[in-house]
Parts: structure tokens; C-alpha cells; sequence
């Protein structure tokens, strides 16, 4: 049996907010990450939010075990002290099956729970464990009064959690999105990288020999790894209304294949990535807002077709309802993003 679709949408706990109905869909092309434990990367806090769509402060993987509570702590006084604007405040707490989770949640509801947006919640394995996340969160802003839901998001981390990601994604109105965790998946999964997501050069197709010349080179061409997982993720989110997300992208030296990595997970439907560098924030930048050719030829499209059916030429192309629809994406996410940032406002000529 299901829970009644009536009950969906009602507070889980006398006293907690209403779900929302529908997850706000913000200018959303870079979550970057930052140590709260580190006190050097404390200070640049407010001048990085300012660059960026969302700012993440990490409690989970690499943050040592000894610091756990600093970073816990460091992070409670910078939702206190910062004034993030109309920039995203997100934490990633550590995993259900750690020691650390439920004082993270306590501290953090308690303390900075209507400063906070959304909760990344890493290695969910399944609807359970958003189940329980959700009823806790409940528990926690009927206790401190906090104003708006706490959204969820997911880390698609793990083989059991790209097995139940359907259910993840439809098992509270709290999920806001997902992002591929590549590292931890690949351990989970047994794959033999050793990365941070990203491409490997073993993984290749090869062209069949040439049969008058057997021993000619045959070229390769690298496959991408993460195709299938960020396939199934965007279809699992997009079908609830969540936002997909690229994860991290390991090798902070190499731009130009980080770049690579980021477009296919743009085309194929993700709205932003992690960056874990501020090397990394142009670049995401650059990939998750349209190009401005896009942009201007979904405007001829849409122009040419002001009620969206029909068919018409442009430039030798074929256009009709489908592409109008495409087009629209184009033009509806510029639209977001130049309603944040005036450099691509100016761009877009909006
Ligand atoms: C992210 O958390 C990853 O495991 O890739
Ligand atoms: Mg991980």
C-alpha cells in the first residue's frame, strides 16, 4: 500500500511547514563547496557566494574525522554570520549510517534552519532512507520553528540507490534534485577507476581491422562512463520536477577535460555541477548557461512560430512543435540565468 496522495502534501509533524508544491527552479549552474572546519576558507566565504549560484558547506568525505565537529560548528557560525543574498545556502551533512548525522541535522535545523535551502544527503540507498530524513526534518523545524521545508537532495552514490533512483526521487516533496557522486559509486559498483569522475582511457570502442591490412592501427574512441547513471538521474528527477546535477570533477588541473565532462551533463539535461576549485566556477559558468547562438536561434524559432504549432523552414531545417518546445528550454533558462547575472543578461541582449 501507498501513503493516501492526499497526505503527501500535509506537514509529516504538527507544527512543521507545508511541503511545497513545487520545487523552485533557480539559477542553479554551480554548487561549489567549501571546508567550514578550515578557517582560511571561512573568511573568503562572502566574497565567493557572491560568484556563485550556490555555495555547499561540506561536513561528509573529505573532510577529516577529527574535524567533523569543527566543521559542524564553523558552519552553524558562518549560516549565523554570512548574509548570502540571493545565493543558495546549501550543507552536505555526513550519511545516515554515520555517527555524525543526527548531531549534524540537531545543530544545524536548530541553529541555521531557516537560512539553510536544501540538505545533501550522500549514499541514499533507497525511498527509505528519504523516508526517514524527511520525518526527522519534520521532527526538528516543528521543534525550532523554522519557517520554510528543508529541501532534500540526493547523492546518487551507490549500485542500490541507481537501482531504487525512481523511487528516490518520487519518495518526499522535499527532493529538490540529485547529483551524481562518481567516486563513491564506482566504488560501490566495483569498477576499476581509481578518479574522481571524469573519463578513463581504457574505456574505448575499436574500429574492426581492416581486412587488407590486419595489423594497421585500429582507432579507438573513449566512451563516457557516467552516460547511464546521468541518464537514468535526469529522467528520475525531471519526471518528479527535481534538478539533476553533475557531481565532482577530481583532476583540478585538467580545465579542458572537466569542461567536456560538464557539457555532456548540460545537453544531456543537468542544470549545474559541483565545483570544488574556483578554477572550476568559469568553467561551470560557461557550460551551464546557454550559448548565446543558442539563444538567439531559439528566439528566430519561437518568433516563427508565436502559437508553438505548425511547421516552417529556417535556414533549411525543419521546425514544428517539438523543436519549439526545445527551443523554449533554451530560451526559458537564459531567461533564469540573465534574471541573476547581468554579464549574461547583456549577452543575451534581454
Ligand atoms: C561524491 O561524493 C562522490 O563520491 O563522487
Ligand atoms: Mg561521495
Amino acid at each position: 500500500m501507498l501513503r493516501s496522495p492526499r497526505d503527501f502534501f500535509k506537514p509529516k509533524v504538527v507544527g512543521a511547514p507545508e511541503p511545497l508544491r513545487e520545487i523552485p527552479v533557480l539559477p542553479s549552474r554551480m554548487i561549489h563547496f567549501f571546508d567550514p572546519s578550515n578557517p582560511k576558507m571561512a573568511v573568503k566565504v562572502p566574497d565567493i557566494a557572491k560568484t556563485v549560484d550556490i555555495m555547499l558547506g561540506n561536513l561528509e568525505d573529505a573532510v577529516p574525522i577529527d574535524r567533523k565537529e569543527a566543521a559542524r560548528e564553523g558552519l552553524v557560525k558562518i549560516g549565523k554570520a554570512v548574509d548570502f543574498g540571493n545565493t543558495q545556502f546549501w550543507t552536505r551533512v555526513n550519511s545516515l549510517d554515520s555517527p555524525w548525522f543526527i548531531d549534524d541535522l540537531t545543530r544545524l535545523v536548530g541553529e541555521i534552519g531557516d537560512k539553510l535551502d536544501v540538505i545533501m544527503l550522500p549514499k541514499i540507498q533507497g525511498p527509505w532512507d528519504i523516508h526517514f530524513a524527511d520525518q526527522l526534518l519534520a521532527q526538528l523545524e516543528a521543534k525550532y520553528g523554522v519557517k520554510k521545508p528543508l529541501l532534500i537532495h540526493a547523492i546518487l552514490e551507490t549500485a542500490l540507490g541507481v537501482a531504487n533512483v525512481d523511487d528516490i526521487a518520487n519518495a518526499s516533496p522535499r527532493m529538490q534534485g540529485m547529483s551524481l557522486g562518481p567516486a563513491d559509486l564506482a566504488a560501490s559498483r566495483r569498477m576499476k577507476t581509481t578518479r574522481v569522475g571524469g573519463g578513463h582511457p581504457d574505456y574505448v570502442v575499436r574500429t574492426d581491422p581492416d581486412p587488407n591490412n590486419p595489423n594497421a592501427l585500429r582507432p579507438t574512441a573513449q566512451q563516457d562512463l557516467w552516460h547511464y547513471t546521468i541518464g537514468r538521474m535526469v529522467d528520475a528527477c525531471v519526471s518528479v520536477g527535481a534538478l539533476a546535477f553533475y557531481g565532482p570533477f577530481g583532476d583540478i588541473a585538467d580545465l579542458v577535460a572537466c569542461e567536456d565532462q560538464f557539457r555532456n551533463a548540460y545537453l544531456m539535461g543537468c542544470v549545474g555541477t559541483w565545483t570544488l576549485h574556483p578554477n572550476q566556477i568559469a568553467i561551470a559558468k560557461r557550460v551551464f548557461s546557454p550559448k548565446a547562438e543558442e539563444v538567439t536561434w531559439a528566439k528566430r524559432v519561437v518568433e516563427a512560430m508565436p502559437d508553438g504549432s505548425g511547421a516552417v523552414m529556417i535556414d533549411g531545417k525543419m521546425q514544428d512543435d517539438a523543436t519549439w518546445k526545445q527551443c523554449k528550454v533554451v530560451l526559458n533558462l537564459a531567461q533564469l540565468i540573465a534574471s541573476r547575472d547581468p554579464e549574461y543578461k547583456a549577452l543575451y541582449g534581454f
